[in-house]
């Protein structure tokens, strides 16, 4: 077969992968992307690892870079993220008084925020704020400072201040896996929303576990829908295997292909049954196989992972089909 058709022409939203400052002078990289997204997502560059140092330095020059070669390339770019619980512990620490913690908190979201101001499609402005089994908010430096709603509240204000034409999202993953996590999540924006949160979208990872039964990808989209906001499918993969480098040995490989193309399928006619308004992007967490943050993940078995459209040659891996069939 040859090379696949463009995934910008399939998709019925714009089409988005990561990028990473390191991808950009890759020519194999570069000529793919520019073949098929019409969107890209910093995989880090974004995030307060690379962009926050001791005494709350920023430093934003990675970032500068993703966002250049999209401008130059007439490509949207969407932020990610903002505020995390996984990371910025090291320099907002518990111990700084309150004021000094909310005066930089709001002071790294302008600075951020506002630096791209009318040029970015959109933010993660908060990512996976909802416990792990879904049954509550995560305790972290954030919520402990500001407490466990205000700080995503504060967020958001503060990015729409900084930011007033991007579209302010609140990003989760397991949320069609684990139906009680979509459910809590869901609930949450709604709660948020009247206490004053300028949320604009929903922000589904989806991550996709192969294994749940058909019908969660559904119902998910389907209550995240009646929200009423857009919602983006924010970083897509459906690796063939779960948690380490073994398939289990319960199914075939076969099997798991077939519920894979399955469970891809069903996220995409759900994505394409939303209304147009509510159809913000459709990214990939990674554009081919090699550029999957699975493959870098310690003990995986790179040889059968295929948790992306496209293979290491950017031909259509099975799971493509299914967007063909949906689309
Ligand atoms: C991941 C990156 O892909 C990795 O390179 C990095 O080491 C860890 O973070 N959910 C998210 C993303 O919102 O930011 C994470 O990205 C994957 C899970």
């Amino acid at each position: 077969a040859g090379p696949a058709a463009p995934l910008k022409d399939l998709v019925p939203a714009p089409f988005g992968a990561t990028a990473m400052t390191g991808q950009l002078d890759d020519p194999a990289w570069r000529e793919a992307v520019l073949r098929h997204c019409s969107q890209l997502t910093p995989e880090w560059e974004q995030k307060m690892e690379r962009t926050l140092g001791p005494g709350f330095a920023h430093d934003f020059s990675a970032s500068d870079r993703v966002v250049a070669f999209a401008r130059d390339h007439g490509l949207r770019v969407h932020g990610h993220t903002v505020i995390w619980y996984s990371q910025g512990s090291e320099v907002f620490t518990d111990d700084l008084p309150r004021d000094r913690f909310a005066a930089e908190y709001d002071r790294y979201i302008h600075a951020l925020v506002g630096r791209y101001r009318g040029r970015m499609a959109g933010w993660d402005v908060v990512n996976e704020p909802v416990t792990e089994d879904g049954n509550g908010l995560r305790d972290c430096h954030w919520s402990r400072a500001l407490g466990p709603e205000g700080y995503m509240v504060r967020a958001f204000q503060q990015a729409k201040a900084a930011d007033p034409d991007a579209v302010l999202f609140l990003n989760e993953y397991n949320l069609e896996n684990i139906p009680a996590k979509g459910a809590t999540f869901l609930r949450l924006v709604e709660r948020l929303l009247t206490l004053g949160a300028p949320i604009d979208g929903i922000g589904t990872q989806s991550h996709l576990n192969i294994e749940i039964p058909a019908g969660r990808v559904r119902d998910f989209f389907r209550d995240s829908a009646s929200l009423g906001l857009p919602i983006h499918v924010s970083e897509l993969d459906f690796p063939m295997q779960r948690d380490g480098g073994h398939l289990p040995d319960l199914r075939s490989t076969a099997e798991r292909r077939a519920q894979q193309v399955a469970r891809v399928g069903e996220l995409a006619e759900a994505f394409a049954a939303l209304p147009e308004r509510q159809r913000y992007a459709f990214t990939t967490w990674g554009l081919r196989d090699p550029d999957s943050w699975l493959v870098r993940a310690e003990g995986r078995n790179r040889t059968d992972e295929s948790a992306l459209l496209l293979d290491a040659e950017a031909r259509p891996n099975p799971a493509y089909q299914a967007l063909v069939d949906a689309f």
